[in-house]
């Protein structure tokens, strides 16, 4: 089985879960970059405002096509009770160049439920598997045990 690690990281939680699958299982691993500058608390106020409004935005370009892959891991940051704005973007823009596809999200603490049920919505797909991981799950490591399930039920 071909596989593809895809995220957005503003801070470096979900990097760091996505690194962690992506040590787990023989993939390729994929970083989105925004074209907007998404930093300080402009970044913060903005990220949160076109959230919540289901904004879109222009993505730099990425070096793998998901279409060349069985299935595609999907990784965001909560904002706002929603994806990031530049994971919904890629999943609108990719929708039709997926096979499989399983989501994980990293938060403070609210809107995993509403954010997997968007992601599904904006790419069509029902996810293999979800995984949530609190950003202190991941401050105090306890991530790790959440993680080796999910890339074991992903992988079957
Ligand atoms: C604009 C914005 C809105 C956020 N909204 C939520 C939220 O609704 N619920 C929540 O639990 N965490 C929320 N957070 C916290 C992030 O989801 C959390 O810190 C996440 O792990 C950040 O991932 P990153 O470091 O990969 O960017 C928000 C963070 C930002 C920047």
């Amino acid at each position: 089985m071909k596989a593809l690690v895809v995220f957005y990281s503003r801070t470096g939680n979900t990097r760091e879960v996505a690194q962690a699958i992506a040590r787990e299982m023989p993939c390729d691993i994929e970083e989105i970059y925004d074209t907007q500058s998404r930093s300080g608390i402009i970044g913060w106020l903005k990220s949160g405002y076109q959230a919540n409004r289901q904004k879109l935005t222009v993505l730099k370009p990425t070096n793998h096509d998901p279409a060349d892959y069985d299935l595609v891991i999907i990784g965001t940051p909560i904002w706002a009770g929603f994806p990031a704005v530049p994971i919904s973007t890629y999943l609108v823009e990719n929708k039709d160049k997926f096979n499989r596809v399983a989501f994980f999200a990293t938060y403070g603490g609210s809107g995993f439920k509403k954010t997997v049920q968007k992601m599904r919505q904006l790419c069509g797909k029902e996810p293999l598997e979800t995984l949530g991981i609190k950003a202190e799950e991941i401050k105090d490591k306890t991530c790790e045990c959440k993680i080796d399930p999910f890339v074991r039920d992903v992988a079957d």
